[in-house]
């Protein structure tokens, strides 16, 4: 891994707080099983999810989808000692490669795979990552062509008390977390820019959102030239 930093910080982050990590984040790392449900994986499809964290979400898609072949991504060895401990003599274990890495720098020619990835998930994630952006464009390069890009993370918490937005924004960022309003700007930007399909919701008064962002496949010559002899009538 290149940038060994932001691993180091990671387990820094992470060496006491991966042991309450779960029972902790499911009270308000809302959405996450929003998401999950709102996947709708094809038999064997390929999913990675960047920053995996103890791998609370692939197993659980991995108990839905016992064919689809599951990828955990994470910058902390510590976080993935963490979820192989969990998967351990489950059923799981076999459906779920972890390896450590960054999700600014992953590629899929790095695991055995014939081709790039179906789905790609960010589950609270990007509010952690300085360049989030580098991160959301290039998991975007390892998707298939009309592959789905899926996030969930903080909002802007505009339908709830300032008082909320303030304490909550105080104490996330103690733990290193800096929710970024512009991902869905960006994201609305990158689907505008690519023709991509993008599906925006807020949950809980805006605490958080998610985001599905299908890629469109570029419309190829065959495709094109059925179009062209109706517009010339020939
Ligand atoms: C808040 S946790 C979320 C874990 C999991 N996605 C979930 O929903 O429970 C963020 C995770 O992202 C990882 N992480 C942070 N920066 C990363 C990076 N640049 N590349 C990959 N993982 C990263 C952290 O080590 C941590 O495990």
């Amino acid at each position: 891994m290149q940038d060994s930093n932001a691993a180091l910080n990671m387990d820094q982050q992470y060496r006491y707080q991966r042991h309450i990590y779960d029972v902790s984040r499911k009270y308000y790392l809302l959405g996450r099983d929003t998401l999950l449900k709102e996947l709708r994986l094809p038999v064997d499809a390929s999913v990675l999810e960047l920053g995996c964290g103890t791998a609370r979400n692939l197993s659980k898609l991995a108990y839905r989808y016992p064919t689809a072949q599951l990828f955990g991504v994470d910058a902390s060895a510590l976080m993935l000692d963490c979820a192989k401990r969990n998967l351990q003599n489950t059923p799981y274990q076999a459906s779920i490669t972890l390896r450590q890495g960054l999700a600014e720098q992953i590629r899929w020619q790095d695991f055995d795979l014939d081709g790039a990835w179906d789905h790609v998930l960010f589950s609270y994630v990007l509010s952690m990552l300085p360049d989030w952006k580098i991160a959301l464009e290039h998991a975007l390069t390892q998707l298939k062509p009309q592959g789905c890009l899926h996030v969930v993370d903080f909002s802007d918490q505009a339908n709830m008390p300032a008082w909320f937005r303030q304490g909550l924004m105080t104490w996330l960022a103690w733990f290193n977390v800096h929710p970024q309003t512009q991902v869905l700007a960006h994201l609305e930007f990158l689907a505008a820019k690519h023709k991509a399909d993008l599906q925006i919701k807020h949950l809980a008064g805006r605490y958080a959102f998610i985001a599905h962002y299908r890629k469109r496949e570029p419309l190829s010559i065959q495709t094109k030239l059925p179009d062209l002899a109706a517009y010339l009538d020939i």
